[in-house]
């Protein structure tokens, strides 16, 4: 397995360029699935999620092509081809499905555009148990025939097709509510999606599905209306940037006391990522169509509870620990996404960090320097946090299993080093 090192201590000056996001990427992918015709995505990031989402619809029979594979291609995101115009197959495999929950988007386009279909449950991860139960719950409701057997749920459609439904989420979930927007699009109908998730990567699904003919309203809010139409076509779409990925190089920026230029990300999808930033004394700068991430100084210890968008995001909490644990005071971090999102608390006590946890809660007193460790990545956004952590660590931290981080982040070392981080990837020697 990989592994990356890296020799803390180095400020961080440069410009960083950010990816589509993977969680627009992956739900966008399989929307290909509700028509006949081509659906070309641009800025795509090139990431071991989105190649299983890949190999997951070719095994459908989806034709997939992907354009831009120059390197300068790749540096301004390729784009990616799928159509889904002679679907063979509706299984979807545990061998694909357990390496990627988001694997579960699938479900609903599958059974939408064939009737029937058989999907895979993901099982738990590491974060928590994660059910699927609301994804289910949505078909259910608007008339599907849905049974669990032997590890897959079966679903079909009864004759009409599906109807459209209230649907009332009794909390809020992405994937439920990106899954409830594909299964009404064609539906017979109107549908209204209550408690919606509102996430910008839930709009840029939305607003795809407009652009093959959907027709949605409330488009960005928690309430969304859905008028089934009979057919969707073909379109070319954009990926927005990745929110997460930006506000983790923000916080590079801020942890080594250094300077970040970050192109590519609207500013206006960052919910209250830059908010927080800038209470924990970051200087958070708009430069043309670029921000800049300036560490101030000291850094402010936070409170901070993770919630639904534009609420502090769950998929920064570990990367805004790395910057509590150096803040000068006690921070307070609660989690309320997932039951066990505190992996990389171990990892970053290893460094020296001073966390206690007590239930969803993690307290944590500021220390002044992380030490080197060895440490091991646990899942995507946990280990990149060590990959924070190791940015202002006092010598060389050796970080394994970052096979996590390359779900979600593009070429992480190559984009850090540009900025004058000491880091590199080990490749991992293969025996044959
Ligand atoms: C998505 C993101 C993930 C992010 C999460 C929360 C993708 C590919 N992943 O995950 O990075 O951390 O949103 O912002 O977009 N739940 C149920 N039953 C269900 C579905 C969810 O109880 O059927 C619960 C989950 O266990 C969790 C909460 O709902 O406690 C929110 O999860 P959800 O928003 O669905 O997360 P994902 O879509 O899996």
């Amino acid at each position: 397995m990989d592994k990356i090192t890296v020799k803390g201590g180095v400020p961080l000056h440069g410009t960083i360029e950010i990816g589509g996001a993977k969680n627009a990427a992956l739900p966008l992918m399989a929307a290909c699935l509700l028509t006949d015709d081509d659906v070309e995505l641009y800025n795509v990031p090139f990431l071991t999620d989105i190649t299983t989402m890949a190999n997951l619809l070719v095994s459908f029979g989806v034709d997939l092509s992907m354009n831009g594979t120059s390197r300068e291609q790749c540096l301004t995101g390729r784009s990616l081809v799928l159509n889904a115009g002679n679907i063979t197959d509706t299984t979807a495999h545990y061998d694909i499905v357990r390496k990627m929950r988001a694997s579960i988007l699938v479900l609903a386009p599958l059974l939408v555009r064939k009737g029937q279909t058989k999907v895979s449950l993901p099982g738990g991860c590491a974060i928590g148990a994660r059910p699927v139960n609301l994804h289910l719950k949505v078909l259910e409701e608007m008339g599907a025939e849905i049974r669990l057997e032997e590890g897959y749920v079966h679903a079909a459609i009864p004759e009409g097709g599906l109807r459209g439904a209230e649907i009332n989420f009794p909390i809020v979930s992405v994937g439920a509510t990106e899954t409830a927007l594909m299964a009404t699009v064609l539906s017979n109908g109107t549908s209204i999606i209550k408690n919606a998730a509102c996430e910008p990567e839930v709009t840029d699904l939305a607003n795809l599905l407009v652009a093959m003919g959907a027709d949605i309203s409330g488009i960005g809010t928690t309430e969304l209306t859905i008028n089934g139409v009979k057919k969707l076509r073909g379109t070319k779409y954009k990926v927005i940037g990745d929110r997460i990925e930006a506000g983790t190089y923000a916080i590079a920026a801020a942890i080594t006391g250094g300077e970040i230029e970050l192109v590519g990300i609207d500013k206006n999808i960052m919910g209250s990522t830059f908010d927080y930033l800038r209470k924990a004394g970051v200087i958070i700068e708009e430069k043309g169509d670029s921000v800049i991430a300036k560490s101030g100084g000291k850094i402010n210890p936070l409170n901070i509870s993770t919630a639904p968008y534009p609420d502090f995001a769950t998929d920064m909490q570990a990367q805004f620990m790395a910057l509590m644990c150096l803040a000068d005071g006690e921070s307070v971090i609660a989690e309320n996404i997932f039951e066990n999102r505190f992996m990389h608390v171990p990892e970053l006590q290893r460094m020296g960090a001073n966390i206690t946890i007590n239930g969803n809660k993690a307290i944590i007193k500021g220390i002044k320097q992380f030490n080197r460790a060895e440490v091991m990545a646990t899942d995507l956004r946990a280990s990149v946090s060590m990959v924070l952590a190791a940015l202002a660590a006092d010598g060389e931290t050796i970080i394994r299993r970052v096979y996590h981080i390359d779900r979600g982040y593009e070429r992480v070392e190559e984009k850090l080093a540009a900025c004058g981080a000491l880091i590199v990837r080990s490749r991992a020697q293969k025996n044959y």
